[in-house]
């Protein structure tokens, strides 16, 4: 076994660098979507400024009610991003519920929270256009992730856009505490990454858990092999020159799992004609999977050592935790509460 890096963080202590901070739910198994979306980009941010990176463990609770489940998503999750790059001596890498600050944060938040504020949201309208019956969680959602943000004086949240109407609301809700109470909080940064890739699914859609069509980071070669290959294309022939190779939907994956001149010979040979579907398939799956080749041997190294990960996980709540108590008391004091 190679040795595993130690897992002492240190954070630089000049008070005026970037601290970006971002959630990630473990409510199932990450995929391509999340990994260019959203795990990438807040990986390369680990070299530029404060990196505070957690699992929204709390936050799961709204989708996922079985205890074993949450476990192994939760590790699940942290074992994949350390697995692509998250570093514990750079990153502080935690899990929520290990912070109960955040929950008081949340009401104290609360409290100054407009019930119209909340009855705006997004995620709260679709799932009650879906026909799920809402409970407080669901509704309070917005407010406990702005509890998450505002805990640890975060500039920037690296989310994409799905999540630009939750940090609006984050904004929102600081710019009124610091109104009623007094300068308490860091107002984040809207810096929402437009430039970050949506990545197309099995069917071409965005890929989505929700829409079921995924290509999952991580798992079983057999079946993943079978689900590329299992990707629907036209019934033209090898033969025919296809002049929209460019809206293939292999072509796009490759952009992405391959040397930029490899996507674009496929390309242009699948452009020309004579090259067939399930040879682009195959060469798909082989990038894909050697893409990941690094990281899938580090994700088994570490998947035997649970324990190793337990402690990075609870060496980075430490951490955070003496963040938050000093964010926390702050605000309690603004508030006349001590
Ligand atoms: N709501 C985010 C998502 O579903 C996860 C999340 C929870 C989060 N708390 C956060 C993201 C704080 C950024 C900051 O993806």
């Amino acid at each position: 076994m190679t040795t595993l890096p130690d897992s002492k963080i240190e954070i630089p202590n000049s008070t005026m660098a970037t601290r970006f901070l971002t959630g990630i739910t473990p409510s199932g198994t990450l995929h391509l979507g999340n990994y260019f979306g959203a795990m990438r980009p807040a990986i390369e941010l680990q070299a530029r400024g404060e990196s505070y990176y957690f699992i929204a463990d709390y936050h799961s609770m709204i989708s996922v009610t079985n205890p074993e489940a949450r476990r192994r998503y939760t590790l699940g999750i942290a074992l994949d991003w350390l697995a692509c790059g998250l570093d514990p001596a750079r990153a502080v890498f935690w899990r929520q519920s290990a912070i109960p600050e955040v929950c008081e944060l949340m009401w104290l938040l609360g409290t100054l929270t407009p019930m119209g504020l909340l009855e705006r949201a997004h995620s709260y309208k679709d799932k009650l256009a879906k026909g799920i019956a809402p409970n407080f969680g669901l509704f309070a959602y917005p407010a406990l992730m702005a509890a998450d943000i505002l805990l640890f004086d975060t500039n920037v949240v690296p989310v994409g856009k799905d999540q630009k109407q939750h940090l609006e609301m984050t904004r929102d809700i600081a710019i009124k505490f610091n109104h009623v109470y007094g300068e308490t909080f860091v107002v984040p940064e809207e810096r929402i990454a437009e430039e970050v890739a949506v990545i197309p699914g099995l069917d071409g859609q965005k890929m989505s858990k929700s829409y079921g069509n995924t290509i999952e980071l991580f798992g079983e070669e057999k079946a993943l092999r079978k689900k590329i290959m299992g990707i629907v294309m036209d019934s033209r022939t090898p033969a025919e020159p296809k002049p929209d190779a460019d809206k293939n939907l292999a072509i796009q994956l490759l952009r992405h799992l391959s040397p930029k001149d490899i996507a674009t010979d496929y390309e242009n040979r699948l452009r020309a004609g004579g090259l067939g579907y399930g040879d682009l398939k195959k060469a798909l799956f082989e990038h894909y999977w050697n893409y990941f080749a690094t990281a899938r041997a580090r994700r088994a190294e570490l998947a035997a050592n649970p324990d190793y990960v337990e402690k990075l996980l609870r060496d980075g709540s430490q951490r955070a935790r003496v963040k938050a108590s000093v964010v926390l008391q702050r605000a309690r004091k603004a508030c006349g509460l001590e």
